[in-house]
């Protein structure tokens, strides 16, 4: 039975979005533009050049926001546009930044911004990347000066989104820039992305001390195929090495496998805990593989609402911080799902008065790293040649659900 329910008062709804998966324009200066020059790394051949072309149609992007009740809004900046050299910051860019989010506040949407989301200037990975342990100053002086600029202007910052997706994808799996396939590499990886979050914490809190500042990671569930006892431990071992550690190194500065131990950085630095989630795993001896009979979504990623459930209440036990769902969200091309998605998303959070945000992933279809421009997260469609966007009937749903705090049973005749 799809039974209606009311959203807690303190929740807020908004979407999410990456610069560099809505940008497009002219902008070279990333990993990211060098990796969809090799053919065969992004599916369907597409390049980050093109995307929703959002750089140059920003101000009809936030109309649209507010068109659909947007009230809160994860949005990112580009590092290689406002550093395109060393040291060297672009003005022009910047205030291009600073006049969208003015035009946002205008129209009442809170901005969230990530400073750093999977793509670095080409410098930067000409220098060793977040390989290279001195490299992590690089980061935190462009922290520095973006941070100093937005002062009067953003009072939520996630610095770096999914560390343990970037590191495992670029340095283990091998399926991102630079393509390399070493479990060593990405634990340092990951190590060094903590730690240029715990120094930009501290940068952040010295310039605004009011503002909150908080992460975005990338939860996966790992459940044990079969009830033995391999299963069980691999399952919990994943579970550790891919989730809590990243989490606890990020708020307290503990580090553990696979990033190594280091005492010297342990504190607090986390205020609210950000988590985004979209689907599971099971766990058969040392190999992991999406369940065969689930609902799915068309990447194939397993549809899970009861796991999301146990990690926010996991997370909420542990770290006691209020909680940002900053990204969750479901490749649906048809639309055939998506509407029934949220309803079971929402639902989980509905009750949960620490759950404070809700950012669905995501806005309007964008370009999806590897997966190119084949793969539809939008609750707006986008047709990419003439970047008309038209509002999808989840969309709507979701728009309706923001003003109303709640999904009645005319809605749900309407959407479900
Ligand atoms: C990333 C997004 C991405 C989404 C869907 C998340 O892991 O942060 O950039 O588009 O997954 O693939």
């Amino acid at each position: 039975m799809t039974e209606p329910y009311k959203l807690h008062d303190n929740l807020l709804l908004g979407v999410a979005t990456a610069a560099t998966q809505i940008e497009g324009g002219d902008n070279t200066n990333t990993n990211w533009y060098r990796f969809s020059q090799t053919k065969g790394n992004v599916k369907d051949g597409s390049s980050p050049l093109r995307c929703d072309d959002h750089y140059r149609l920003y101000k009809e992007d936030a109309e649209l926001m507010k068109e659909m009740n947007i009230e809160i809004y994860r949005m990112g900046i580009e590092w290689g546009r406002i550093e395109p050299e060393e040291n060297k910051f672009n003005d022009e860019v910047m205030n291009h930044y600073i006049d969208e989010i003015k035009l946002l506040k205008e129209k009442g949407i809170k901005v969230l911004l990530t400073l750093h989301h999977f793509s670095n200037p080409l410098w930067f990975e000409d220098k060793g990347g977040w390989l290279k342990k001195e490299n992590i100053n690089y980061f935190t002086s462009f922290v520095k000066y973006v941070v100093t600029k937005f002062k009067d202007l953003v009072d939520e910052y996630v610095k770096i989104n999914e560390a343990n997706i970037y590191a495992a994808n670029c340095y283990l799996y091998g399926v991102w820039y630079p393509k390399h396939k070493k479990m060593k590499e990405a634990g340092k990886v990951m190590k060094h992305l903590c730690i240029a979050h715990i120094l930009s914490y501290k940068i952040i809190k010295e310039i605004n001390p009011n503002a909150l500042v908080g992460f975005a990671n990338h939860m996966a569930g790992f459940k044990p195929a079969r009830n033995k006892f391999i299963d069980k431990k691999v399952a919990k071992f994943l579970d550790n090495a891919f989730n809590n550690s990243i989490n606890r190194a990020m708020a307290y500065g503990t580090f553990s496998f696979p990033m190594g131990k280091s005492k010297k950085l342990k504190g607090n630095y986390v205020d609210f805990f950000g988590i985004n989630y979209y689907t599971g795993n099971l766990v058969q001896g040392f190999k992991f593989f999406t369940k065969k009979d689930c609902p799915k979504n068309d990447l194939g990623w397993e549809i899970n609402p009861v796991e999301f459930n146990e990690f926010i209440e996991k997370f909420h036990k542990e770290f006691n911080k209020p909680i940002y769902v900053t990204e969750n969200g479901t490749a649906d091309a048809k639309d055939a799902f998506r509407a029934k998605y949220i309803y079971d998303h929402l639902k989980v959070i509905s009750d949960k008065e620490y759950v404070t945000r809700y950012y669905h992933w995501t806005l309007m279809d964008n370009w999806e790293w590897a997966e190119g421009e084949k793969a539809k997260f939008g609750l707006v469609e986008v047709n990419y040649e003439t970047q008309e966007r038209k509002i999808r009937k989840s969309g709507h749903f979701y728009s309706e659900i923001i003003k109303n705090k709640e999904i009645n049973d005319e809605m749900i005749k309407e959407y479900l």
